[in-house]
């Protein structure tokens, strides 16, 4: 499955890559949720031939009506994970593909073309950037750690959500080395995977924003956890906490202070 799986995520690779520097259609789903014509058009390309070439799975994609599809041997996809940067022409924008049999983590990949940084990992077989082994940091101190997040896209209209960012900004701003906010969850958590940040958390992800991120972190060595420290939950989890594993209970413990 894997070479299959790779040929077709770089063929919509070439499409996304098309997009970034054409002229984009866009239209909101939300106050600040955009969606082009390009999201559309690699999510129906990659439904269209995994449906043919992987035919035990069912898929689970962002811009599709996903209500009567059950999540257990699934394809979950992102078309473009960062579109705000796809359309503004920032380099930090992917597609992400996560693969579940048995709603069980089997294999991921994350592709940002424009960078050509290739992400995959296959579950007990390691994680890897174009073919280069991966692995999460050594840094055991928050101090010294780089931390990303992301801002909800209810930031703009549910004040609890933005108050919760804003509470959690004021605990680890002075406690870490910096904050990085780069736009694409799929990345972020890749970017663990590698050891360029130490930690990441965010809330309200849906399942195609991590499916395939959280698959490269684990096998590079790293944590996934909700705001209580028990195994993020696709589907289900308000929060994410990713880390190298190393300060996993330091980053709660500084999210959580009151
Ligand atoms: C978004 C990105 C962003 C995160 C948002 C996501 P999209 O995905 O991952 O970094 O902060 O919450 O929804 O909309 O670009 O696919
Ligand atoms: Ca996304
Ligand atoms: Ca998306």
């Amino acid at each position: 499955m894997k070479d299959k799986l790779l040929q077709i995520i770089k063929e919509a690779g070439e499409m996304l890559k098309e997009g970034y520097f054409s002229q984009k259609e866009i239209t909101f789903k939300a106050k600040k949720d955009l969606v082009t014509t390009y999201d559309i058009a690699i999510e129906n390309f990659l439904k269209e031939t995994f449906a043919k070439e992987f035919t035990q799975f069912n898929i689970i994609a962002e811009e599709s009506d996903n209500h009567n599809i059950e999540f257990k041997d699934s394809i979950i996809i992102d078309p473009i994970d960062g579109t705000t940067n796809f359309v503004n022409q920032v380099p930090h924008t992917c597609i992400s593909v996560g693969v579940y049999k048995n709603k069980k983590p089997y294999m991921g990949v994350v592709y940002n073309p424009i960078l050509e940084e290739l992400y995959f990992a296959q579950v007990g077989c390691g994680a890897f950037l174009n073919d280069e082994p991966l692995h999460v940091s050594q840094d055991n101190d928050l101090m010294t750690s780089l931390i990303s997040t992301g801002f909800p896209y209810t930031s703009g209209t549910c004040e609890d959500d933005l108050n919760d960012v804003m509470v959690k900004m004021k605990n680890i701003l002075p406690n870490c080395q910096d904050i990085r906010r780069l736009g694409s969850a799929a990345l972020d958590l890749c970017y663990v995977a590698r050891g360029t940040y130490e930690g990441y958390y965010e809330m309200n992800l849906k399942a195609w924003d991590v499916s395939a991120g959280m698959i490269v972190l684990s096998e590079a060595g790293g944590k996934c956890t909700n705001i209580d420290g028990n195994d993020y939950t696709l589907f289900e989890d308000k929060y994410i906490v990713a880390t190298n594993g190393l300060m996993h209970d330091k980053l709660l413990e500084t999210l959580n202070l009151k």
